[in-house]
């Protein structure tokens, strides 16, 4: 089969984990007989020095005819001083929205391998640590008005709509019924009008998931219970501005946030895909970023957009192989390990396929 996949690499370290993503990639495809058609688009801060907007409509174009999206990060220092809606971080939002991708999955997960990487103690992380935080991921904080009186006042409001509510609770259920059939709910709803009117509608919602234990935290709340206690956890649903904080908090968990993929879908197969992490500018051009959340990343496109589930099998099974012979990248290091570069983490990955 052919398969048509926009690849937005991005800034800083972004074409570098993009990069060794796309060979996995191109060998999966030799393996199995699939070609994958790579259309490279600008986003973020190269966009903005090429084509002064962070995302020009050829690449919404591009990527809306594309079977799914590689992303690898947007941003840095070089454009931290431009206008909200002329930085790069404008082009991230803006694709996500303009995808419809409201339903951000970012699954942590702690490899037997990788235990002497995360920061928590044995006893805490026990024998297996698997959450998946299901962020909102077009609406909230993130999209509501904004404005700015002079020198006097900022603000951004956080709003939620019925219908966004109802589909990213329904998602996260759906999710829960093919794993443990847990669904934490995390909002302020002890502060805030917002999660009040949130947690109403999950708690509808859930009466369509007999069979879905819920419960509800509030945001501070949940983020102690990371540290403490992730075991509890199975689902995670939240907004988008929660969702974005406590799933760089679970990362750790995983040893390191070069370890987090995720999938932003919409209601069909077509997905983008990318590693939480950002552009990592104080490491980018060094060859030390840590490619496996974007060779994760790559694995989950091929489970939900392409349905090569063997395949993405077969990607996942590589890294965990790749680790137990020792490779690590500076960010998961521990003693007695062999340090890997981005590039040979990868080649490494791509020997195990
Ligand atoms: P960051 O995630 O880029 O970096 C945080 C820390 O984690 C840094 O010390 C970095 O070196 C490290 N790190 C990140 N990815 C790594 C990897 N793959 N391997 C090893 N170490 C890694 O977050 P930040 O520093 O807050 O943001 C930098 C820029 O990236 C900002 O412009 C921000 O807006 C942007 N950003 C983009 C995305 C995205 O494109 N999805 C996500 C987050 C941040
Ligand atoms: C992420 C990032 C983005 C977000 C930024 C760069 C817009 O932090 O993907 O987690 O907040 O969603
Ligand atoms: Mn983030």
């Amino acid at each position: 089969m052919n398969y048509k996949i926009a690849v937005i690499p991005g800034d800083g370290i972004g074409p570098e984990i993009v990069g060794a993503s796309t060979k996995v990639l191109d060998k999966i495809g030799e393996k199995f007989n699939h070609s994958f058609d790579y259309t490279e688009v600008l986003a973020g801060g190269v966009a903005i020095d090429a084509c002064d907007t962070p995302l020009p409509q050829e690449t919404i174009d591009i990527c809306k005819a594309s079977d799914a999206v590689l992303l690898g990060a947007l941003g840095g220092p070089k454009w931290d001083n431009l206008p909200g809606d002329k930085r790069p971080e404008a082009g991230l939002l803006g694709i996500r929205k303009a995808l419809g991708l409201y339903a951000n999955l970012r699954p942590a997960i702690l490899y037997e391998e990788l235990k002497a990487s995360c920061p928590l103690k044995p006893e805490i992380v026990g024998d297996e640590l698997d959450l998946m935080v299901v962020r909102e991921l077009t609406g909230g904080i993130y999209f509501g008005e904004k404005g700015q009186d002079g020198d006097n006042a900022a603000w951004d409001v956080m709003k939620y709509t019925r219908p966004e509510v109802l589909r990213i609770a329904r998602k996260a259920f759906e999710i829960a019924m093919k794993r443990h059939k847990k669904v934490t709910n995390v909002d302020k709803a002890n502060v805030l009008g917002v999660s009040r009117f949130w947690r109403s509608i999950v708690l509808e919602v859930a009466k369509d998931f007999p069979e879905v234990e819920l419960n509800h935290l509030y945001v501070d709340n949940a983020a102690m219970q990371l540290v403490i206690n992730p075991k509890q956890f199975d689902v995670i649903v939240t907004s988008n501005l929660f969702g974005d904080i406590l799933s760089d908090e679970a990362s750790m968990i995983t040893g390191s946030i070069g370890m987090l993929p995720s999938a932003s879908l919409s209601d069909g197969k077509f997905g983008m895909y990318e590693p939480i992490h950002g552009s990592a500018p104080d490491i980018a051009g060094q060859d030390i970023a840590n490619p496996i959340a974007t060779i994760i990343s790559v694995a989950m496109m091929l489970r939900f957009s392409l349905d090569l589930t063997e395949e993405a099998d077969l990607i996942e099974a590589a890294v965990k192989k790749t680790l137990s012979q020792g490779y690590r990248t500076a960010d998961i290091y521990s003693e007695g390990m062999k340090k890997v570069g981005t590039v040979e983490m990868g080649q490494r990955i791509i020997e195990n396929l």
